[in-house]
């Protein structure tokens, strides 16, 4: 299978695991990319079963509403049974990097209000150490170099992430992205801790002190859910 078909894949197996895990009703989150649209377009033939979505960002909100699925504002809604994204990585803890599509304060914000987080990955996210992945770290623009001091500092080298016009990437929220490269991550929730404690830093792309809750992983034998919570 191509990694596009096992996208499809795991887009409707989460699609499937909502349907039976969620009630009739609910608002759901959904996260960004090419994964995340896939279940997007799973999830839009079931679409009268729930009241509508939280997005993750303005891309996913536009895909939302092409499919008539009513998007709302995270302030509208008490509660989230379940957040199904992508993963740029995923190690056998469930920590994740996240962020390759630039969506990463608002995937984290969302993922943090929602009871289940369901990651949907194609087996060669699945990684024995993160890092492999450049770490993207999103920062209010006038504190770039500080932050990109402190993140050599660390042994990472920071790539200010441009468009094909080679200008600065600007972020939904309007802040500029360090992708990291050349670390190997091997106690996630303190990187975690470390870099998020720096004055300008908006979001690091490490989703490990909230990380995975269960993954659902195709391989070429089929999706294989990996269930976080069982080893915790
Ligand atoms: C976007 C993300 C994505 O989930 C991550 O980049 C994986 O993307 P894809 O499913 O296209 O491989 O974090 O900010």
């Amino acid at each position: 299978m191509t990694q596009d078909e096992l996208k499809r894949l795991v887009g409707q197996a989460a699609a499937d695991y909502v349907n039976v895990h969620v009630a009739e009703g609910a608002v759901i989150g959904v996260g960004t990319g090419s994964t995340a649209n896939c279940f997007i377009d799973a999830i839009a033939a079931h679409k009268h079963r729930y009241r509508g979505a939280i997005s993750s960002s303005v891309a996913t909100t536009a895909r939302l509403q092409q499919h008539g699925i009513a998007v709302f504002d995270l302030n509208e809604v008490e509660s989230l049974p379940v957040y199904v994204d992508g993963a740029d990585e995923i190690d056998p803890a469930g920590a994740m990097i996240k962020g390759g599509g630039g969506a990463l304060t608002r995937e984290k914000i969302v993922a943090s209000v929602a009871e289940v987080f369901v990651c949907i990955a194609d087996a060669s996210k699945r990684v024995p150490v993160l890092g492999g992945f450049p770490l993207p770290v999103e920062v209010v623009p006038m504190a770039r170099t500080a932050i990109g001091r402190r993140l050599a500092a660390l042994g990472g080298v920071p790539v200010l992430r441009v468009t094909q016009d080679g200008a600065p990437y600007i972020t939904d929220n309007g802040n500029e992205i360090l992708d990291v490269k050349n670390l190997a991550i091997d106690k996630p929730c303190v990187f975690e801790a470390t870099v998020n404690a720096w004055p300008g830093v908006v979001t690091v792309g490490l989703f490990a002190s909230r990380g995975a809750d269960l993954c659902l992983l195709g391989t070429e034998r089929g999706v294989e859910t990996v269930d976080f919570r069982a080893r915790r």
